[in-house]
């Protein structure tokens, strides 16, 4: 495997080619004979064989599903811990898992806001704390790990939900700025992920949600920094939740990956997306309409939302459009391109 602390010291090793290349695909013999292909071909059509043979029972599971929803699971009593819950959706998620009898954690970096959010929490009879937490920083989510446990307990559910949303592409603001979106929107996850994973795998329960955006589906220039943060997002909650299947943790600890569209959280979003027209044409749907969902849709231990569901088929099929075509539903629909917002 590489290794990435060593790179250009270690001595670069070309891959093996042509002949070489053959061999060792060949399990060390110089070519194959007829014997050989006809065994390769054999083997292939049995597995092809018995991929459609258990394909069978997975489809019906899906037509029972579309008639007959699952089960919701209970999560009363349990400990769930959501970065950025002292604003706009994190709040409302807060308040949801609350109503559904978790003790909360509201970890962020505004703690005044924090604060009212865990005391509103309060009254809805359950446990909730307020913690100061830059989760974009790997030593500050130990941190946060470290008191929460020893204050509320271990984490049951991981609501991966703070993030910040500029409109900034790629040559626009600083470096650095650049740099921040990637490590709110997006290594923070790496990092709470891989902090709180740890103990849901050891007690063999567990449920990471987190919220990516419609922008993981949708390349729109202008939000290049966005965009990559949040498509960055879906790939780590695809790959992560086939990880789980492998480490057979995944009948245990779930992972639902959610993909919002416009919402009405902070103002000068709103104002950012009425300058550019775009508030007139999309729909914007309330950001508790968005936190229900999304925490029925856990309890069912769904593994995607989308708003509305439908949406869901169009979004995931748009990237394959051709650019044109993209380009010219979003001039008829928008009316507009979407002008430059920074320097
Ligand atoms: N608002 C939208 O239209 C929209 C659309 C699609 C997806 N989303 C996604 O939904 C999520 C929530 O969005 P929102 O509109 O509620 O955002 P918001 O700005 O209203 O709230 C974000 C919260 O995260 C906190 N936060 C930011 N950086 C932090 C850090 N480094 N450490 C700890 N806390 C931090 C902020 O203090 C704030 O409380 C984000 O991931 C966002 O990308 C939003």
């Amino acid at each position: 495997m590489q290794s990435i602390s060593n790179i250009g010291i270690d001595a670069y090793e070309p891959a093996p080619r042509g002949e070489s290349l053959r061999k060792l695909q060949n399990g060390g013999a110089e070519r194959r004979g007829t014997l050989d292909k006809l065994r390769y071909a054999f083997a292939c059509m049995m597995d092809f064989s018995t991929f459609l043979l258990l394909l069978v029972p997975i489809l019906i599971g899906y037509l029972i599903r579309l008639f007959v929803p699952a089960k919701k699971k209970k999560i009363a009593g349990q400990l769930a811990l959501v970065t950025g819950g002292a604003n706009g959706l994190g709040r409302e998620l807060c308040l949801q898992l609350a109503m559904k009898g978790c003790h909360i954690v509201v970890a962020d970096l505004d703690t005044t806001n924090g604060e009212k959010t865990a005391e509103d929490l309060r009254k809805l009879g359950v446990k909730a704390k307020c913690f100061k937490a830059d989760i974009s920083d790997y030593d500050s989510v130990v941190e946060l790990k470290r008191q929460v446990e020893s204050s509320l307990g271990n984490v049951d559910i991981l609501v991966n939900n703070a993030g910040v949303l500029p409109l900034m592409s790629i040559r626009e603001g600083k470096p650095e700025d650049l740099k921040k979106v990637m490590e709110i929107n997006l290594l923070s996850h790496f990092w709470t992920i891989r902090v709180f994973v740890e103990g849901m795998a050891f007690r063999r329960k567990g449920h990471i949600i987190s919220i990516a955006s419609a922008s993981s589906y949708l390349p729109v220039g202008r939000l290049c920094s966005y965009v990559a943060s949040k498509y960055g997002v879906r790939g780590l909650m695809e790959a992560f939740n086939d990880e789980l299947y492998f480490d057979g943790l995944h009948e245990e600890v779930f992972t639902t990956t959610v993909y919002p569209t416009f919402m009405n959280t902070r103002k000068d979003l709103i104002n950012t997306l009425n300058t550019i027209n775009i508030l007139k044409r999309v729909p914007i749907i309330s950001a508790k309409t968005i936190a229900r969902t999304t925490v029925n849709a856990m309890l069912r231990n769904e593994q995607h939302v989308f708003f509305p569901k439908w949406f869901g088929f169009m979004l995931t099929h748009y990237e394959h459009v051709p650019c044109e075509i993209r380009r010219l539903a979003r001039r008829i629909f928008l009316k507009r391109e979407i002008p430059k917002l920074m320097k």
